[in-house]
């Protein structure tokens, strides 16, 4: 490892400290070889102050039980039909795979337990059948799960869970991992599992936004492996719980826990929450509301006052942030004749929502667009912000030469003295991991 890989890694650091990943193994995960790799990578997880809580998974060990006692299983996922025969070599594979996980655990020097602290409810007839002692998550005691991380204490979480007679019931894991991470509050929903990601026509998508997700979850045409659907549907919940991240990826590859979090390419999939959900392009009708903003903004000196008329004749500039369908936010994007540059201008966030991300959102959202709309290099021009844009939004000095002759002009005359500043677009990453 490089001295260089490790700055990059501490970018990372600050953003995740305290924060709770879920990370969800499948049994034939437990059993190969690199699972000792794994549990060296939570480790360092740990060390960096991420909370960690593990589920596993039984699949893999179930069916080799069912081999050697010769007992036809009457489900292997724990989405079907549990019947007595399978619920009891359930028990065996679970209790068989958590020593396992303990004993590496151990081995690593990280402090763990094995908790009841998920309750689980009978899955009941469905479709006129008794699924028996398939069970799904009832209740999550995140006051036990928190005061165990407190102590740093790994939490480690079965899928054979306790109903609230405390009968055994046999739990998706996948399922389990998610209820977990909605719980919590958890940033990530990690599943570790022998598929390098999700994979449609053979390419495996490294970032997928939960829309499109769904749309192919929805799509009858794609054929997923059910293992991999059964991720793929748990992290679109997860999602609409507001778990921001979830990734699905290859738990055989070594460092590959470690790559998917702190690289930006990653190695797997990760599904992401459309974070640009609250931004949309601005309509004639907005022009009134943008025109109060642009008011507010000219107060401070901060925004050039523009008329109402101004802001609707250039309506198709302005993209605005709303919340709870009022214009909290707003942007432009001006286009410059060279057709390789694009300005971002009027961003304004209502000083009630400041600093909570929103202003941040609105100039990346305006770099995703200009970069969409071909241009090569974004410029800003600034009178009190330079901070803003520098520090938060990667701008770095530029030059009246970046501007458009227009622009030069309007600005000597304005005697606005602004700043210049400029984003070269190629230096757009990718989305966070
Ligand atoms: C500048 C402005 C758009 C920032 O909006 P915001 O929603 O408060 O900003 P965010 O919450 O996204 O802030 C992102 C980061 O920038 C920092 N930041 C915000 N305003 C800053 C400023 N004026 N100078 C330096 N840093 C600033 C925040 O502290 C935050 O840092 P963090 O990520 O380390 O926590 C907002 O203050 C505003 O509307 N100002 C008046 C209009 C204006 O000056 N517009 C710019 C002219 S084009």
């Amino acid at each position: 490892m490089k001295p260089t890989d490790l700055r990059g890694i501490l970018r990372y650091v600050p953003m995740f400290r305290d924060h709770v990943f879920i990370i969800a193994v499948d049994g034939s995960i437990v059993s190969h070889e690199n699972f000792t790799n794994i549990v060296t990578d939570i480790a360092v997880l740990r060390s960096l102050s991420i909370k960690v809580i593990l589920v596993h998974g039984i699949g893999y060990q179930l069916v080799s039980l069912a081999g050697e006692h010769n007992v036809p299983l009457s489900d292997v996922q724990g989405e079907g039909i549990t019947d007595a025969a399978t619920m009891s070599l359930a028990r065996e594979a679970s209790a068989l795979v958590s020593q396992t996980v303990l004993e590496h655990l151990s081995q690593a020097g990280l402090r763990c337990a094995i908790t009841n602290a998920v309750r689980a409810t009978n899955l009941g007839v469905i479709k006129g059948k008794n699924h028996l002692f398939t069970g799904k998550v009832e209740k999550v005691d995140v006051a036990i799960l928190k005061s165990m991380l407190a102590q740093d204490i790994l939490p480690l979480v079965t899928p054979i869970v306790c109903d609230r007679e405390g009968q055994s019931l046999r739990v998706n894991s996948d399922h389990l991992a998610m209820e977990l991470a909605a719980a919590m509050g958890a940033s990530k929903l990690i599943y570790l599992t022998p598929f390098s990601g999700l994979q449609i026509n053979g390419q495996v998508r490294v970032n997928l936004p939960e829309d499109e997700l769904k749309k192919i979850l929805a799509d009858k045409s794609i054929i997923l492996d059910p293992r991999i659907r059964s991720k793929a549907v748990q992290a679109a919940k997860a999602l609409d719980e507001n778990v921001p991240r979830a990734h699905i990826l290859d738990g055989r590859v070594f460092g590959g826990l470690l790559t998917e979090i702190f690289d930006k390419v990653g190695l797997g999939t990760m599904i992401h929450a459309n974070d640009y959900d609250q931004i949309r392009q601005a309509k004639k009708k907005d022009a009134q509301a943008l025109y109060n903003l642009a008011k507010h903004g000219a107060k401070t000196d901060a925004l050039v006052l523009r008329t109402r008329q101004q802001i609707e004749q250039s309506i198709s500039e302005f993209f605005v942030y709303e919340i709870d369908d009022s214009i909290i936010g707003c942007a432009a994007l001006k286009p410059y004749p060279d057709g390789k540059t694009m300005e971002v201008c009027a961003v304004y966030v209502q000083p009630f929502y400041h600093g909570r991300g929103v202003g941040k959102k609105l100039v990346e959202y305006a770099k995703l667009k200009a970069k969409e709309s071909g241009a090569k290099k974004l410029v800003a021009l600034t009178t009190q912000t330079q901070g803003f844009f520098q520090s938060a939004c990667g701008f770095v000095s530029g030059s009246l030469h970046d501007l458009s002759a227009a622009r030069r002009k309007e600005l000597k005359v304005s005697g606005r003295n602004s700043q210049v500043l400029q984003f070269p677009l190629r230096k757009l990453k990718d989305a966070v991991r």
